[in-house]
């Protein structure tokens, strides 16, 4: 099929060469077209420009019946890249948000077999299919609020089985879904309760048994770690990273959640394509990321959830580095995939504009799931993922308004989702 969207009051973030992230000053560079068309064939963008500069006769090489869509007074945006998720979980964990209001720590409360630990125990328990459905619905919850392209995590199973039941969950919402997934795994998000006191032997097992088994079913696009304070160490992380590298799997990892843990600096090391939440970000850590290809990405609804400290958000783009915002929907730390809200913090919490938060939504956060040639930006030859907004009057309006859903209709792929 093809679309054509006529009168959009502003096309956001049109890039004539396709570019690989946004870094420093720049991000405050959002190419903008107002009263412009676009056009898409099956599941390409096909053109784009100005109203004025549109002519029928763009249209008659199109075999495809082509779909005609008025947006006067409205936005088309590309659809957001969520590059950090835990979606495929078993239960909430809305028992434990009470102990957090009581005022323990997310470390104390994973100290009592609460936390990760938790959510392991009800995944284990539940079925690929119950998984799948649970799931899915999340993802038509994303999707809702502009989600066009997430990364799913595994490690809620922590057993060899359980973390490749998982990764299958995830391998069946890549098959079945139009949003474009990208699946991450994490046997390293906690030490179970069958190895505490054994650290060490559980990262022989995942470096030994898992590994090999993920790679071999080529289930994970990345391989992750949580490498902080309380659960794994450098240097844990750096003997996982070697053995992901050598079959196949690129580093994204989980760092400087709960300290400066290393983390940044190991993820640097091997090469990471992004390190995860950093609210400790010293200057050590920025010196890390120069000249890296490593994505520093934060996760605001976590950092909000959890009531951490925020992380130096403008340091990092004033040291020139680019900057992603991401989701983290999960049980324990971030309830929550709505990435209008990830947008909002960003303006809110982190004092980012609202140019410098859209890029750090769309096509940084493409960089960091490793899709920044296929989406993140509105790009003649892209995969046509975007949102039509409902009547909005400026683009500071989306960050502006938060809470509310400012998406009308979201197409994936060239279709109406
Ligand atoms: O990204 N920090 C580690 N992992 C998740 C939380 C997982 C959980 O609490 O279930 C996160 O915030
Ligand atoms: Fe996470």
């Amino acid at each position: 099929m093809a679309l054509l969207i006529k009168n959009i009051k502003k096309l956001i973030q049109t890039e004539e060469k396709p570019i690989r992230w946004r870094a420093g000053k720049d991000m405050q560079n959002l190419p903008c077209i107002e009263d412009a068309f676009l056009l898409t064939v099956g599941d390409k963008i096909a053109d784009y420009g100005k109203m004025s500069d549109f002519s029928e006769d763009m249209l008659k090489d199109i075999k495809e019946k082509v779909e005609i869509v008025d947006a006067a007074g409205k936005m088309v945006f590309p659809a957001f890249c969520d590059s950090h998720s835990h979606l495929v979980y078993a239960g909430s964990r809305e028992i434990e948000y009470i102990d957090k209001i009581k005022g323990l720590s997310y470390e104390e409360i994973a100290k009592r077999g609460g936390g990760i630990l938790n959510s392991c125990k009800r995944l284990r328990a539940a079925s690929e299919d119950e998984l799948f459905e649970d799931a899915w619905k999340r993802l038509e919850e994303v999707a809702s609020f502009g989600t066009g392209a997430i990364e799913i995590k595994s490690g809620y199973g922590l057993t060899t089985e359980d973390e490749l039941k998982m990764l299958r969950v995830i391998r069946r919402l890549k098959e079945k879904s139009p949003l474009t997934i990208k699946a991450n795994f994490l046997g390293a998000h906690a030490v179970p309760m069958e190895y505490i006191g054994r650290q060490t032997e559980y990262v022989d097992l995942i470096i030994n048994e898992m590994i090999p088994m993920v790679a071999s079913e080529e289930l994970a696009d990345y391989v992750d770690v949580f490498c902080d304070k309380g659960f794994f160490t450098p240097e844990d992380t750096e003997r996982i990273l070697m053995q992901g590298i050598k079959y196949g799997l690129r580093p994204k990892i989980h760092a400087n959640e709960l300290d400066f843990s290393g983390g940044i600096q190991v993820g640097v090391k091997y090469n990471a394509l992004s390190v995860d939440h950093i609210e400790y970000t010293g200057d050590e850590e920025i010196e890390a990321l120069k000249g890296s290809e490593t994505m520093p990405t934060i996760l605001p609804g976590a950092a909000f959830f959890l009531g951490m400290v925020y992380a130096p958000a403008r340091k990092i783009m004033e040291a020139g580095l680019p900057l992603a915002l991401a989701g983290d929907f999960n049980p324990g730390s971030c309830p929550s995939g709505n990435m209008q809200f990830v947008l909002s913090m960003g303006c809110i919490k982190y004092k980012m504009l609202p140019e410098e938060a859209i890029n750090a939504t769309t096509i940084n956060t493409a960089y960091a799931m490793g899709v920044e040639e296929e989406l993140g930006t509105i790009t003649k030859g892209k995969i046509a993922n975007f949102f039509i907004t409902k009547p909005i009057s400026t683009i500071e309006f989306m960050p502006y308004a938060f809470g509310s859903n400012k998406v009308e209709t979201l197409f994936l792929n060239g279709a109406r989702c």
